[in-house]
């Protein structure tokens, strides 16, 4: 997507100079970036760092004539694709929910026609603050959109939800509010969360996937402008809005449940499917019965992600995933040749890393030219970065 016009509002706080990172993302992603400073934030970024990333005039004041007589607040608030307000401060917020008007940003903000999508900032107490959680309501229910905030260290010394998005997560959730992101068109298929293999109607084995990454990647798919078909086992984590669910419960229905989708551009497979299951699961509850222990016997599960690959309609990228607990990097690109896929997301999943069910992953990248190492990040992030190297590699 190129040539979309974004009204970027830079409230007063420290995270003013991640928006300067953003400037740079929107236009290597083809945007022109118009900037608004608040007098407050002047005191983080200057108007000559902002205009000179930018390439373009740095809006700041209500009453310059000789802005107003170039082109009046009206107009400029008009002429955007978007208006993307980061950092969002508390106290921005609360002029944006009581309909404030009384500097040019927030002017700007209620004269506006067009979608605004807001990136708050601030101190975990501000953030939790009862006036603070009101007027994001407020503001929800009039339609502003948010990305963010994460959680994490502050500026500040303190931990806790009030760290502005990363640029790359704001760039997405603006692509995706002007609903033409890189993988529109794309029809992606993602399976998550465990699966679940009877023994008897009562009783079954599984694993402990929370379905969290599948769901943040269908998530960060959706918000890249992809049409997401998820076939997920029953996670713990609720499928993203948006996605053609299609629920499952064993390794059997997800496959045919794979199977039966048609024309799919990637694959991503990121369900922990059962190895094994029960060869022949009792149709009636196993009683204690006193005549010894039950005996189960196994068969193996296929291999979803190896079917798929082996197929004639394999998609043009097939990711999997990884879950191991020692050698990941070796094991993942011996699983990425047996598997036939494009690409790997390993993992360590050993119980002291706190991934499985947890809501951060560490993650390597294999693929034919060798091994990537992300940092330790959310998920959500993890899922942003894959989706737009999946745009990339896609031509998106
Ligand atoms: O062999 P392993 O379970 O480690 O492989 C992991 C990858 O293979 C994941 O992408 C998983 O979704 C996929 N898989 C599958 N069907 C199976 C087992 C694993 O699609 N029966």
């Amino acid at each position: 997507m190129t040539g979309k016009t974004i009204l970027l509002v830079i409230g007063g706080g420290i995270a003013a100079f991640k928006t300067l990172d953003l400037i740079r993302r929107l236009r290597e992603r083809g945007h022109r970036v118009v900037p608004v400073l608040t007098k407050a934030a002047t005191e983080f970024v200057t108007p000559l760092s902002v205009s000179a990333l930018a390439g373009e005039k740095v809006y700041q004041d209500l009453f310059d004539l000789n802005d107003e007589a170039e082109m009046g607040h009206i107009e400029l608030s008009r002429a955007a694709d978007l208006v993307v307000v980061a950092p969002a401060t508390a106290d921005l917020m609360a002029k944006m929910a009581n309909g404030h008007a009384n500097d040019l940003a927030s002017t700007m903000l209620m004269a506006t026609d067009k979608r605004v999508l807001i990136a708050p900032s601030m101190n975990v107490r501000m953030w939790e603050h009862a006036a603070t959680q009101r007027n994001l309501a407020t503001l929800t229910k009039d339609g502003i959109l948010t990305s963010g905030p994460n959680e994490g260290d502050m500026a500040c010394g303190e931990f806790g939800f009030g760290r502005m998005a990363e640029p790359m997560e704001i760039l997405a959730a603006a692509e995706s509010a002007l609903n033409d992101g890189p993988l529109k068109g794309r029809h992606v298929l993602v399976t998550s969360g465990p699966t679940h293999e009877p023994i008897d109607p009562v009783r079954y084995i599984a694993n402990r996937s929370s379905g969290a990454q599948g769901a943040a990647i269908a998530q960060a798919l959706l918000a890249q402008g992809a049409k997401v078909t998820f076939v997920s086992g029953p996670a713990d984590v609720a499928a993203p809005m948006g996605v053609d669910l299609v629920p499952v419960q064993t390794a059997a229905e997800m496959l045919d449940a794979v199977n039966a989708v048609k024309d799919v551009d990637v694959g991503i497979f990121a369900a922990a499917v059962a190895d094994w299951r029960v060869a022949s699961a009792s149709d009636q509850k196993i009683k204690k019965d006193g005549n010894g222990l039950p005996v189960l016997d196994f068969a193996e599960n296929p291999d979803i992600l190896a079917t798929v690959c082996a197929s004639k309609s394999r998609p043009k990228l097939v990711i999997g995933f990884a879950a191991e607990t020692q050698n990941v990097v070796e094991n993942a690109t011996a699983k990425r040749k047996r598997k036939g896929c494009d690409w790997i997301v390993a993992n360590d999943v050993s119980p002291e890393t706190g991934i499985m069910g947890g809501a951060e992953n560490d993650v390597v990248l294999i693929s034919a030219n060798g091994a990537e190492d992300w940092p330790r990040m959310g998920k959500g992030q993890v899922a942003e970065r894959l989706a737009m190297k999946i745009a990339e590699e896609l031509g998106g």
